[in-house]
Parts: structure tokens; sequence; C-alpha cells
């Protein structure tokens, strides 16, 4: 009996995610549909019940069940991300680059890609400071600016470090051409050819790609999508494995937005301290969250549990100045001298001009100024989006509630291949990123990630519509 209302109910439903029965429209009464499906009139009305209970249909005193209106049903959180067997080395992430590229396309609507819309950064402010560090600067500009950077620039990040609870040394700054590089240099820096890394899961495929080109594997920790890496699940992996580092982004993790909770840090170090593990902390979006209070840093929080030699932090201006501007930075105590030098060797110095424009933007409070603008203006999209994916997007998918950044994890109803979908959407002039790509394992198959800092127009709310069809074709072909 269970198993028959079961079935009628998951039939009704995808009929509704396929637009057979529309909002506000009646479904058939319970005695017609359980003569034309042969059914008992308890397994009907159980079917309908179970509708009711999931937020499709509503019923009405004396008139029947009618479908419901999708802007009020408010999508699930996606389910905590599945546990890693072991640790094996990244694979899959060939086909980013291919993606990266198709995505350029000046047609296309970009969610696919992490990066703000120009039209959430402020290009004017940068025009004028590049041109001023030009005229006011000819000659150092020509120069190299030699590792660590430039001293004005790393001052500037010291201070405002020091204004999130991290004291830091200028001289413990070093410049990078973004995050990227900050990530490549600390994991060199940290480890040895077939090393293992823990990452949180889902992760930012960046990262899987450096874990990968430095010869290491990767260990995926099941990651909560409001409260982030699994602690217990992390403890369980060093008791089993010899785990060399954690990466780690506490503040709002991409893909998943979330933020970690003060006790859940603290459990963090305690375990990298018995354990003697490294920590990357990836501090990318912390500027961007919602609330007013910007959250603190890890680093800052391991210095006052005196063990800050352990952390080595990295950040860059990529999300909320520019990422064509490439100014990164990470900061360390304990290897200081080592990642200045590795910087050195690989690409000799940043460019001096940018790093001259950003330390000008820092130093007028230009910078601060248009971030307060900017968290507002990302929780916006991030809600909106949020919306529109509740109206447009099958009732079996589920979304991440960030707190901050300006990226979606969407969960896809069972059974739809998430770079099928990709490819589907491209062919329809909108960009995703495909779940497969922020696993080692290349799991997370019916899962995508939207970019919700896209310029909002009609084109935008059609292009939701669009994607919402496909996914819901092919979840009713499953
Ligand atoms: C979590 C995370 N870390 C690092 C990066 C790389 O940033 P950058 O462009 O500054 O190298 C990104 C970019 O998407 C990111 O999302």
């Amino acid at each position: 009996m269970a198993h028959l209302y079961n079935s009628l109910a998951l039939e009704l439903a995808s009929r509704i995610d396929a637009g057979v029965y529309q909002v506000g429209q009646r479904l058939p009464g319970v005695r017609s549909t359980s003569q034309s499906r042969g059914v008992s009139t308890a397994t009907a009305v159980a079917a309908y019940r179970q509708l009711e209970d999931e937020g499709y249909i509503e019923s009405r005193p004396r008139s029947g069940f009618y479908v419901r209106s999708r802007a009020r049903v408010v999508l699930p959180e996606p389910r905590l991300s599945r546990r890693s067997a072991r640790p094996i080395p990244v694979n899959g992430q060939q086909m980013m680059l291919g993606l990266v590229q198709s995505a350029q396309r000046p047609d296309l609507i970009r969610f696919g890609a992490a990066v703000p819309d120009h039209s959430y950064l402020p290009t004017r402010a940068i025009e004028k400071a590049l041109s001023t560090a030009m005229r006011l600067n000819r000659v150092q500009v020509s120069a190299y600016e030699f590792s660590p950077g430039l001293l004005t620039l790393r001052q500037q990040i010291a201070r405002r470090m020091g204004e999130t609870g991290c004291i830091t040394d200028p001289d413990e700054v070093l410049i990078t051409n973004g995050c990227q590089e900050a990530l490549y240099l600390a994991l060199k820096s940290l480890t040895e050819p077939g090393d293992v890394v823990a990452v949180e899961s889902p992760t930012y495929y960046g990262l899987l790609q450096v874990i990968d080109a430095l010869g290491l594997k990767a260990l995926e920790i099941p990651t909560h999508p409001g409260e982030g890496l699994g602690i217990e699940a992390l403890q369980l992996a060093l008791e089993q494995w010899p785990v060399k580092v954690c990466v780690v982004t506490p503040n709002f993790n991409n893909p998943l937005g979330c933020l970690m909770p003060h006790n859940r840090r603290v459990a963090l170090l305690e375990l990298a301290r018995t354990h003697g593990l490294s920590i990357v902390e990836d501090d990318i979006y912390g500027d961007l969250g919602f609330d007013l209070r910007r959250p603190d840093t890890l680093l800052g929080l391991a210095q006052n549990m005196g063990m800050a030699d352990q952390v080595i932090y990295c950040s860059s201006f990529s999300k909320t100045l520019a990422p064509g501007l490439r100014i990164g930075w990470m900061v360390s105590t304990a290897h200081r001298d080592t990642l200045a030098f590795q910087k050195f060797v690989m690409n000799s110095a940043s460019p001096s001009i940018t790093q001259l424009a950003v330390a000008t933007m820092l130093e007028s409070g230009r910078y601060e100024r248009h971030l307060r603008g900017l968290r507002q203006s990302m929780a916006q999209a991030v809600h909106r989006m949020a919306d529109r994916l509740c109206q447009h997007f099958p009732m079996k998918t589920c979304i991440t509630r960030p707190q901050g950044g300006f990226v979606i994890w969407v969960e896809l109803p069972n059974g739809v291949d998430a770079n099928e979908l990709a490819q589907k959407a491209l062919e329809k002039g909108i960009s995703i990123a495909p779940g497969p790509l922020f696993s080692a394992t290349q799991k997370y198959r019916n899962h995508i990630r939207l970019s919700c800092a896209v310029l909002w127009n009609e084109r935008v709310e059609k292009a939701l519509k669009i994607l919402g069809q496909l996914v819901t074709d092919a979840a009713v072909e499953k």
C-alpha cells in the first residue's frame, strides 16, 4: 500500500513539475484519480496528502486539491556531503579549462564562473587608481617589485587584518598573483609529492587543480552546507590516514557559502595541535559576509591559541575589486622566507602598478566604502536567485542558504546529470558549473553551482526559467 501511494505521488509530482498541472489549477478529484489509476480511494488520498506535505499542492475546504504557487515553496538545504573513502589523486579537472574558455563567449549568461559581473566592481575607481599610480610612480611602475611585494600594500593589508583581530606584521605578508598562487605556494612549501591533503567536500576546483599539479592526494572531508568542515569526519580521517595539511575556507566556502561557527574552529585547531596538522586558510570570501560584522579569521584564533605557526593564511582582492588585477596575499610566520623565495623562483614578482593602485584604494578608504555597498548587493543577488530557483526548479531541488559570497550550490533531483545539463544549457547560451568539478572523485553528479552576481535583467530571468525547464525535463526523463 505504502509503495503504491508513493509511486502515485511521484507520478503526479513529475506532472506538476512538467507543467501538465499549472499553479492554481485543480487536480482531478480523489475518486476520479482512484478510478483512472485503478487504486483505492485511500491510496489516492494518501498520495494527495504526501504531495501536500511536500508543498506541491494545497487542499481547499469543500473544493479539492490545487497546485501551489512555487514562490512560496522554500527548497530545503542540500544534505551533508558524502563520506570520502580514501585519499586519492585528483582527476577530471582537465575539462575545466575548456569550460572556462567556452564561458568567455560575450553573449553568454554566466552563472558558471564565480566572478562578479563588472557592474558589481568599482571599475572607475580602479581606473583612477591605476592612472594615478602610473603618473606618480613612473619609475617604480617600470621596475620589479620583488618578493615579498610592495611595502605600502603589505602595510595596508596588515592594518586591515589587525582590524579583524589578526595581529599581522607587514613583513609576514607576501603579495601573490591572486589567491590561486597563494594556495599553490602554501601547499608546495608544506608537502612532498604523494602527501595527503584534507579538503572540504565539495570544494573549490582550483584547489583540486593545485593538489593535482603538485602530485598530492586529496582526502575529501564531508562538509555541512550550513556549518562547514565536518570535524568528526576529519578526526576519523586523521586517525586513519597520514594527513599532512588541511585546506579550509571557514568564511563562506565556495561552493556552499557556509560560515564555520566558533566552536568548530576551536575544535579544528585543537585537532591540528594534537595531530601536528598544518592548516591552510583560504579567506577569499571573508569580506563578503551579509552581516555587518566581518567574521574573524582562523589565523587570528590560532594566534590566540598560541599556534599561529601551524596556519598559513591566503586571500585576494579578486572577488571584491577585480580578478584581473591579480593581487592576492598570504601570511605566515613559520614559512615566510621559504614562501618568498618560492614566489621569486616562480615569477620573480607581481606587477608593480596593480600593487600601487590597490594600496592607494586601501589607504584612501575607497575599498572599505565600496565593500559596504557590495555586501548588500551580493546579499540581494543571492536572495533573488534563491527566490527564482524556488519558482522555476522542480520541487525535489535543494539549495544552500549562503551567509556570504555570491554562489549557490544546488542539488538537483536524483538522476539529473549535471555535466549533460551544463552542455544543454551552453547550447541555450547559459553557463553553469557542474558539480563533479568540485570533487576529486567527480561525485556531485546531480549538483551545480550558480553565481548570483550577474547583471540582473530580463535575459537573466528568462535564462533561469529555461534552466529550470531543462532540469524538469531531465528529471522527468529519468
Ligand atoms: C575559494 C577560492 N579560492 C581561491 C580562488 C582563486 O582566486 P584568485 O582569482 O584570486 O586567484 C577562488 C576563485 O574562484 C576561490 O573561489
